[in-house]
């Protein structure tokens, strides 16, 4: 059998291919009130201000490319069962040929009714506007986790974690819970590997390895070593 390898990704392994992150300087959080455009108050207040925040992005992600990181994470799979677990709402890991995706907070490229989360639809355009309606006549949103609302993957999720024999987190800051909390379902001789331009503090642990690069440089190096290249 296939050894593990579980893989969380966040905005930093798309910045490469062009997507403001959110924390960083010029990140998506920079311009905009968090709550104004990823909440469900937000929505309550002004639909309007949220569909266009997200069709910009959609729009910003029609136009990149997945890069050598998420490339080299499907060479992985040559040798390895593995499982992507994704803060990222773009499609890069989908396009580059990952086989296993689980988006966290939800897909930019699909939306969903307001009033039945079980309406989802897929997206091809990049626009979704005020009267977009679903099939039994609600108005349709961004198929998107917004903050405060319940991360619906989540358990499965730590339950892939609690199987990994190897933990890969790429590019991300690590302060949105629950996706950061899932790094303590590891088992704990499981090694961890984190590759990030500014690692984030966090707690030492035996078995933990910064690999303090950018994705696209980090991530290709760890693969041919995990590949035994
Ligand atoms: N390669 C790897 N990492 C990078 C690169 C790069 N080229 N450039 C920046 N980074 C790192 C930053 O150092 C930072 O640690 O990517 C991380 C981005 O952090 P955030 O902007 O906080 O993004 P993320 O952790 O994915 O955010 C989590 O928060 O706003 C919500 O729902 C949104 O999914 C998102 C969640």
């Amino acid at each position: 059998m296939k050894q593990k390898i579980v893989v969380l990704t966040g905005a930093g392994i798309s910045a490469e291919s062009g997507l403001a992150t959110f924390r960083d300087a010029n990140g998506l959080w920079e311009g905009h009130d968090v709550m104004e455009v990823a909440s469900p108050e937000g929505w309550q207040k002004n639909p309007k201000l949220v569909l266009d925040f997200y069709n910009q992005r959609r729009k910003s992600a029609l136009g990149v490319e997945p890069n050598a990181a998420h490339k080299a994470l499907v060479d992985l799979e040559q040798k390895y069962d593995v499982q992507i677990i994704t803060q990222n709402v773009d499609d890069l890991h989908e396009r580059a040929g990952s086989s296993n995706i689980l988006h966290l907070h939800g897909k930019l490229f699909e939306s969903r009714s307001t009033k039945d989360e079980n309406l989802i639809y897929p997206m091809t355009g990049w626009e979704l506007n005020l009267g977009d309606l679903c099939e039994r006549g609600s108005q349709l949103r961004p198929n998107i986790v917004w903050f405060g609302e319940p991360v619906p993957l989540i358990e499965k999720a730590a339950e892939e974690t609690m199987h990994a024999d190897y933990l890969l987190i790429i590019g991300t800051s690590l302060q949105v819970y629950p996706a950061a909390g899932l790094i303590s379902y590891a088992p704990h001789d499981t090694p961890i590997y984190l590759i990030d331009p500014n690692t984030p503090p966090i707690s030492h642990r035996r078995n933990f390895t910064i690999i303090q690069e950018k994705a696209t440089v980090g991530v290709p190096k760890l693969v041919k070593k995990l590949l035994g290249e």
